[in-house]
């Protein structure tokens, strides 16, 4: 059992006056698929951008690979190997589906020269819809394309930790079912995923592990295959049921 890549402890982090994370302790383990669900507003994205170094620490402590993220700026921790598929997908509009993807190898992790994980070609054969599209401007791709255009520019930083804030929203289920179907091929080298996802059958399919945030804490963390819908449905919307 190998330690986690990525853990937090006592996070909280917030908006001005607004405190939107009270204390949470999370971590994933290299290659797992851990899930973050929670209601709207529940502080889901908040913590991944808090994870990301996009939004400061107001106390607690992250650590990635062993050393503490604060004060390291996002570039940097994406050349260390953690990447993310942010909330609306950020493409740059304008550019082509192939220079979206190039962009992120400037930024890339450096690997030893002849091994990156993940190149144009084998990212066209996880998403061949892409190769077809190279030439595009990404504006005039379809949602689900998009969304694999995005998920395409993360792993071309050769991450060893991917955080993805909601990739299923507002795609068809088709469509859905196609981008996670391509989450184990993505684990398989090693890469830890951390999913945030609305949709909760579909994160105790995908993830190893969950975590249910509500009002900026989390309130339950189990094994997917562990965890019972009613213990979900309690930790999710605050339902406190009677104890025996
Ligand atoms: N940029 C912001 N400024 C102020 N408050 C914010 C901002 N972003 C999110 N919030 C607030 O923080 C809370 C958590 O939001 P968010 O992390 O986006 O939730 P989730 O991703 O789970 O839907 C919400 O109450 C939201 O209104
Ligand atoms: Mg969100």
């Amino acid at each position: 059992m190998t330690g986690p890549i990525l853990s937090a402890r006592g996070v909280c982090a917030g908006y001005g006056d607004f405190q939107a994370l009270f204390s949470v302790d999370f971590n994933v383990a290299p290659g797992e698929v851990v899930a973050l669900i929670g209601a709207n507003g529940a502080g889901k994205s908040t913590f991944l951008k808090t994870l990301a170094g996009l939004l400061p620490l107001r106390s607690g402590t992250v650590e990635f690979d062993g050393r503490s993220i604060a004060g390291i700026p996002t570039y940097r921790l994406v050349g260390h190997g953690l990447a993310m598929v942010p909330e609306g997908r950020r493409l740059f509009d304008g550019m082509s589906v192939e220079d979206n993807l190039r962009v992120a190898l400037d930024r890339a992790r450096s690997v030893p020269e002849d091994t990156p994980e993940w190149t144009l070609d084998r990212l066209y054969a996880l998403f061949p819809i892409l190769k077809e599209k190279r030439g595009h401007l990404v504006q005039s791709l379809s949602g689900g394309q998009q969304q694999m255009a995005a998920i395409g520019r993360a792993l071309m930083s050769q991450p060893r930790v991917l955080l993805c804030d909601e990739i299923s929203l507002g795609l068809a289920p088709k469509v859905i079912r196609e981008i996670y179907d391509l989450l184990p091929e993505i684990r398989q080298s090693g890469t830890a995923l951390v999913l945030v996802e609305q949709d909760v059958s579909l994160a105790q399919k995908a993830a190893d592990r969950l975590y249910c945030m509500l009002e900026g804490q989390i309130t339950l963390t189990g094994r997917s295959s562990d965890i019972s819908r009613e213990e979900i449905a309690a930790a999710y919307f605050g339902v406190h049921r009677a104890v025996g």
